[in-house]
């Protein structure tokens, strides 16, 4: 008793010293510094905090009890979208298409794991970037790097890059219309089970491995048939003609999200309403850092990026600051080793986490390990290396005895050219054709499908056991 009362002395001491501004007491990381006014950038921020929220607080909480159920292993979460949101390919066709895939990504996993898919994009907020270069140097000209479209411009000229806040404006305005969007996908009818097979069976019927993904999908059609036969229809129950889809990015523009901070009227605690999710990124992990130190105060599930730079003692120390009080569906750790870094970097932690009796859903980003340049000097990511890593994934934490709880990719409905390999075998040549990433490589569509189709088979195989002996196809269904 004196004990509990002790830890929630502790926590209610730390929570005192927050607010949504204590990040600006701390080191921070990749928060540019160079606004030429910071009175205008400190009154946009003020404009901002009288705009109504982008989401709410109950939206919220379904989500964490929805990522509470994956860490149990009764779901499986899939979150997707842009690298980079970005001014110039705002469209509601962009929108509709990146929806349109995560939902046909969605539906073949949910087969395949037999389980709901918490549907979470990167979209609607997911703008600002870290770099690793501060500046960029052309022909001899340096300038500031481009840190996306909310903080400057892409083009390489000194006004466009440097840092203007009305685009923190604009980029709200564009989140709210996205999310605006997206709702209305979401829950007016586009979103029907039905329609998003019979898109799933157009894909099927171009992909090159037509066989293997006809048979899975094949299975589905049957499996509506039956439950169409049983009266089971998407007049008859919402959740065949309707999706809970969230919405996620980065929190690394820490004014901007302080400013979309507010009180629950409800539970009285502090959400930000500028996504359903955040996460903190690589770079920006360090304990004693503003990241840190914003995110530990707000009620949002929040996501860590685990690279090969995270030692076991800062994520320990990582999950006592962000979740003091265990609680349910709050941490996602999101593994990015890279396919040949995973093998040795992931057990460690996971193991550490086990160690410490954490509760927390472990997802695998299979991108941003594997980014390389192509001799010409653009960057990109082999399918098959993504594939790798979210295979290691999956084997690591049947391993280890964790749950492996869902995927991470950045991608885009639309036939882009950034990624090599996949269903039409980009090449190296092929890449200039259609690049239009405003930062890293993108799965395209097709690739994006492939990969959940391939995933989907994978999880179904496991909890059929196939190919392995009795007792490990009990531990299978235990864990998959
Ligand atoms: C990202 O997700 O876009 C990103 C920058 O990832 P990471 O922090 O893992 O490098
Ligand atoms: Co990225």
């Amino acid at each position: 008793m004196a004990f509990i009362a002790l830890q929630r002395g502790a926590s209610y001491h730390r929570m005192m010293s927050w607010s949504p501004s204590s990040w600006r007491r701390k080191p921070a990381m990749h928060i540019p510094s160079d606004y030429p006014d910071p009175t205008a950038l400190a009154a946009v921020e003020k404009e901002l905090s009288g705009y109504p929220p982008l989401v709410f607080a109950g939206e919220v909480r379904t989500l964490k009890r929805n990522l509470a159920d994956v860490a149990e292993g009764r779901a499986f979460l899939l979150q997707g979208g842009d690298c980079a949101e970005s001014f110039k390919e705002f469209h509601p066709n962009i929108i509709r298409d990146t929806f349109r895939v995560l939902l046909q990504m969605s539906a073949a996993l949910t087969f395949g794991a037999g389980m709901p898919i918490v549907k979470v994009g990167r979209i609607a907020g997911q703008y600002a970037k870290p770099r690793s270069e501060a500046t960029e140097t052309r022909d001899g000209v340096t300038l500031p790097s481009y840190r996306g479209d909310n903080i400057n411009g892409m083009e390489f000229e000194p006004a466009s890059r440097t840092p203007d806040p009305q685009r923190l404006l604009k980029s709200y305005g564009q989140a709210a219309a996205t999310l605006n969007l997206i709702r209305a996908f979401a829950g007016g009818g586009y979103a029907d089970l039905h329609n998003v097979h019979k898109w799933n069976l157009e894909f099927v019927s171009g992909a090159k491995q037509t066989a293997r993904y006809q048979a899975l999908a094949d299975r589905i059609s049957e499996a509506l048939t039956f439950m169409q036969a049983c009266g089971v229809t998407s007049h008859e129950v919402r959740s065949l003609r309707e999706v809970d889809f969230f919405t996620s990015h980065e929190a690394l523009l820490l004014g901007y999200e302080e400013a979309m901070t507010r009180v629950d009227s409800t539970s009285g605690r502090w959400y930000d309403t500028s996504a359903h999710l955040i996460w903190i990124g690589d770079r920006t992990r360090q304990p004693d850092g503003a990241h840190v130190e914003f995110c530990r105060g707000v009620e949002n599930p929040i996501g860590v990026k685990c690279g090969p730079s995270l030692s076991t003692d800062d994520l320990l120390r990582l999950l006592d600051r962000l979740n003091p009080n265990e609680e349910p569906g709050r941490i996602v750790l999101i593994a990015r080793f890279g396919a040949e870094k995973i093998q040795a970097g992931l057990p460690p932690l996971i193991r550490a986490v086990t160690a410490a009796g954490r509760k927390v859903l472990w997802s695998s980003d299979p991108m941003h390990g594997n980014t390389i340049k192509t001799e010409s000097g653009v960057k990109t990511r082999r399918f098959e290396a993504i594939l790798s890593e979210v295979g290691s994934f999956f084997d690591i934490c049947r391993g280890e005895g964790v749950y492996p709880g869902g995927v991470h990719f950045e991608m885009t409905g639309q036939n882009v050219t950034e990624c090599l390999g996949g269903a039409f075998d980009i090449s190296e040549q092929e890449l200039a054709a259609r690049y239009q990433t405003q930062c890293d490589p993108r799965l395209n569509a097709g690739q994006a499908l492939e990969l959940a189709f391939i995933l989907a088979d994978r999880l179904k195989s496991a909890r059929d056991g196939v190919g392995a002996p009795k007792a490990e196809r009990e531990t299978a269904r235990n864990i998959v």
